[in-house]
């Protein structure tokens, strides 16, 4: 480890790896689980997520909801599953004031606000964390709760918002947000009358959210779709589900980025190609190819990665968190290649570690201009978030000499187990505890 350098808390360490080979098995997505989480706000009973990653979101996500009454508990998963089983019991002793310090630290923190209004009619919680990208807006969430009748103070440092039972009403998006559509959509479920949501997000993890709402009694039509119609019923005529978590498709494109950048052939288990179709299409412009089956996919590299420009769009066009992978896959690819993000401005602070790796990266406004280097040198770097923490992750593997990856609270928020995953594929990376 250099002198110059002292990091705080655990340390990945990545080293010069390849080719990779094996079989890597994806759990669910963080994504779909933290709002999957809330949806049992909803109604009493007892729910059983299968399939859920084991992630620091989901830890502070149970705290959360066990803060406002749900009782949660972790059970190992079942042979041939994976991940956890997350068991939450609602008995209807619901407090609906969210622990600021709590609320504070996740963005999918705001998801208690949708079915926490809509059943109880009242919600207190701080303004959503997170990830950093720049600024993070909620007006399309409280616009479209106060089109269904509730009001809101807001103020730096939270959100009161009060109603009567909410009334459906239509809520045409000014653009296809994740958070909004799930919020909309939890509280629409449990309204009076009919709510429409057009320019809705399709998310594979929105799809994962109305099918277990589906599978509790709610009324939507149009799933997967950008217009979606809710009827709300009773929240007593709901029931709790047992629901499996949707495959993790940027944890499943992480290991494709590994084995793209060091070379090989790996199958990447449970990985959903549907969900990952104009993914898939552009890792394949660049060299990679891929054997699809119904429970997975198997990705080769080739000799050398082909430089292609590429721009981030909402699903199911190429999602901003595959961003941080694809500008690290560009740094090593014969060409320059232009990626241009179209949803957070911000979401370039990670460029600065790639360069520190030798990466040929020029910002220009929310373009990145990559000039493919012939290879990576190691050096010690700082995770920003969650996807680019684990990019620089998969860069050090392809980087000559040593790469130190500080910062890793940031990976451990959502990915379950990269370390050990991409070991197991014979990349050459570990963990340093802090203080050893
Ligand atoms: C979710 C994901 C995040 C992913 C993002 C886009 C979770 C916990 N996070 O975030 O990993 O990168 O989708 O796929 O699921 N916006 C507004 N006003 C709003 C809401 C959003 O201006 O009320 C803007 C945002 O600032 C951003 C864009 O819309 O520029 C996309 O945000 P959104 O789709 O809502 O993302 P999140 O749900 O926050």
């Amino acid at each position: 480890m250099s002198d110059a350098f002292s990091p705080v808390g655990d340390m990945i360490v990545a080293s010069t790896s390849g080719p990779l080979s094996g079989e890597v098995i994806v759990p669910g997505a963080k994504n779909s689980v933290l709002k999957l989480m809330a949806a049992a706000l909803l109604a009493d009973g007892k729910y059983v997520l299968t399939n859920a990653p084991i992630i620091d979101d989901v830890v502070i996500m149970a705290d959360l909801l066990m803060a406002v009454g749900l009782q949660i508990s972790f059970s190992p998963a079942s042979p041939g599953e994976v991940g956890q089983h997350i068991e939450i019991v609602n008995n209807g002793a619901i407090t609906p004031v969210a622990p600021f310090e709590l609320a504070d630290r996740i963005r999918a923190s705001v998801n208690l606000v949708g079915p926490l209004l809509g059943r109880f009619g009242e919600i207190s919680i701080a303004l959503p964390g997170g990830d950093d990208f720049g600024g993070r807006p909620i007006d399309m969430h409280l616009r479209g709760l106060e089109a269904m009748g509730a009001t809101f103070d807001v103020t730096p440092d939270g959100i009161v918002g009060r109603c009567a039972r909410l009334s459906g009403a239509v809520i045409d998006f000014d653009f296809p947000s994740v958070g909004a559509t799930e919020n909309i959509l939890m509280a629409a479920v449990v309204a009076d009358g009919t709510t429409v949501i057009k320019n809705a997000a399709r998310e594979p993890e929105i799809v994962d959210l109305c099918s277990m709402l589906r599978g509790m009694g709610c009324r939507i039509d149009g799933v997967g779709t950008s217009t979606l119609t809710i009827t709300g019923v009773e929240p007593r005529s709901l029931q709790a589900v047992t629901h499996e978590v949707v495959t993790d498709r940027v944890q499943a494109a992480t290991y494709i980025a590994a084995v793209a950048m060091c070379g090989g052939s790996v199958r990447v288990s449970r990985a959903n190609a549907e969900h990952m179709g104009m993914m898939l299409s552009r890792f394949t412009d660049m060299g990679i190819t891929f054997a699809i089956d119904t429970d997975g996919i198997t990705a080769t590299a080739p000799q050398q990665l082909a430089s292609i420009d590429v721009s981030t769009l909402p699903y199911p066009g190429v999602a901003t968190d595959y961003k941080p992978l694809i500008v690290a896959m560009l740094s090593v690819a014969n060409g320059v290649g232009i990626v241009t993000e179209n949803l957070y401005p911000g979401r370039f602070r990670y460029v600065e570690e790639l360069r520190k790796l030798g990466a040929d990266i020029t910002i220009d406004g929310h373009h990145a201009v990559v000039r493919g280097v012939k290879h990576l040198v190691g050096a010690p770097v700082v995770a920003p978030d969650i996807r680019a923490g684990a990019a620089l992750v998969v860069a050090g593997l392809c980087a000559q000499g040593i790469t130190e990856i500080s910062d890793v609270f940031h990976i451990d928020r959502g990915y379950d187990d990269l370390v050990g995953r991409l070991a197991s594929l014979g990349a050459s990376v570990s963990r340093i505890q802090a203080g050893s």
